[in-house]
């Protein structure tokens, strides 16, 4: 369920029209519901109650600190995979103990940036990882807690370019070896082993693996236990997918998910994390965007929007699917329409849907991309010096501007002549 609905035939985003926002920001922009977020964030803490756990938002599906706060200000810790991000999270106001810090190539500078400012965890995922963690936690005269990312070779049967936790991806360490990983690491000074991370991939909407998984991980923390290790604590990753096609998709729900880490690890007295993303920030958001013209192909009729794939790249890079409605609602039994909905970008792959069924819009009017709130606009670019897209966060009737779009001198003036030009 989300905040985005018609009212009197008028989209809003909980009390707000969305016509109102677009007079005042111009489009495109981003627009997320705060009631949405908290709501998603609350599925998983509450379906987890009874389990000692901390839901660490994947922060990557969406970082703008305002974003941030509001799951913060909900309980939330951070999941963050850089040292912008771990920084962001902080000035949203994330203390470093609700913090966690995941990702395959953390640098050295990141490390003692985490350690200066405080961290929950680091989840190591290799050993020359484990070795420079080591020796930056020594020289900063600290001890850290670290959990090591265990690649448990299952398929999420997710799209091959989000599974993590296939033996071929670059993710974790092969199961097979972690009693020999785990005794290196609790040898080495300056990491305090506590426990175990593992996350498979992204958008599964099967709990089959996530059980196949998290079996592997229970045996895993009975045989480093018998081994004398003090696992305490089980990162269980993020993961699971939302309905972007509604008519056609229902995913498993929070609660069945929550329900399964309850069955396979509540017998285990650890300390839960999990590090949803898509399924808390995704349908909390929009994409809002105006039809410039309808353009009559051969075979086709084309949808040219004034969005473009720099502000939303997942249907060309994942073929993703995201659904497209009119600000205006149709009226009952209205014209329907077939488009190959397009922007503006000067390549074919700047294509969001083809052949879509969806009602009959015109030049001028304004159309939302559902499910846009996770992986959108923090994977935006200036592509064909297109403003990056603004975004704005609705609470009830009030409506903010969380990142304005860059006038085009703010945008063209980063560059910089060199001097002897
Ligand atoms: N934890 C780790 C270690 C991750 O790598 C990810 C996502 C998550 C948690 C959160 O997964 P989620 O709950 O959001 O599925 N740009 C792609 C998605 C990339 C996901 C990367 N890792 C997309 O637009 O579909």
């Amino acid at each position: 369920m989300d905040h985005f609905l018609y009212r009197d035939g008028v989209l809003h985003a909980e009390d707000v029209p969305l016509p109102e926002i677009a007079a005042a920001v111009g489009t495109p922009f981003y627009l997320y519901s705060t009631a949405t977020l908290t709501r998603h964030f609350r599925l998983f803490d509450e379906g987890l109650a009874g389990l000692d756990h901390l839901v660490c938002y994947a922060m990557k599906a969406n970082s703008n600190q305002a974003v941030l706060k509001v799951l913060a200000e909900a309980g939330a810790g951070m999941d963050v995979v850089s040292g912008g991000e771990y920084l962001r999270a902080k000035a949203a106001g994330v203390p470093g103990e609700k913090i966690v810090f995941s990702g395959v190539g953390k640098t050295r500078e990141e490390m003692a940036l985490a350690i200066q400012g405080g961290i929950r965890q680091f989840n190591l995922e290799s050993e020359p990882e484990m070795l420079l963690l080591s020796e930056v936690a020594t020289s900063l005269g600290a001890t850290v807690p670290v959990t090591i990312r265990v690649n448990p070779d299952v398929d999420a049967k997710t799209h091959a370019k989000i599974a993590t936790g296939k033996s071929e991806n670059k993710f974790g360490i092969p199961i097979s070896r972690a009693r020999e990983v785990y005794a290196q690491a609790a040898a080495l000074p300056g990491l305090e082993v506590i426990g175990i991370d593992c996350h498979i991939g992204s958008q599964l909407t099967d709990l089959t693996p996530f059980a196949e998984a998290f079996d592997l991980v229970v045996s895993l923390t009975e045989a480093l236990r018998a081994d004398g290790h003090d696992i305490r604590r089980l990162d269980l990753g993020g993961g699971l997918g939302i309905p972007y096609e509604r008519s056609n998709e229902a995913p498993p729900l929070p609660i069945e998910f929550c329900n399964l880490i309850k069955e396979k690890v509540g017998h285990l007295d650890v300390e839960v994390e999990i590090e949803p993303g898509r399924l808390i920030a995704g349908n909390a958001g929009l994409l809002v965007s105006k039809v410039i013209f309808v353009k009559e192909g051969e075979d086709r009729q084309f949808l040219i929007l004034d969005a473009a794939m720099n502000d939303l790249i997942r249907p060309a890079m994942y073929d993703s699917y995201h659904e497209v409605i009119p600000v205006i609602e149709p009226a009952p039994g209205a014209e329907p329409a077939t488009y190959d909905i397009v922007g503006p970008v000067c390549e074919s792959g700047d294509t969001f849907a083809k052949r879509r069924a969806m009602a009959k819009v015109g030049a001028g009017d304004l159309v939302a991309f559902r499910s846009a709130g996770a992986y959108g606009a923090v994977m935006s670019s200036e592509y064909n010096s297109r403003p990056m897209v603004p975004e704005v966060l609705v609470h009830e009737h009030q409506f903010a501007v969380i990142r304005p779009r860059p006038t085009f001198d703010e945008m063209i003036n980063r560059d910089i002549i060199p001097e002897w030009m």
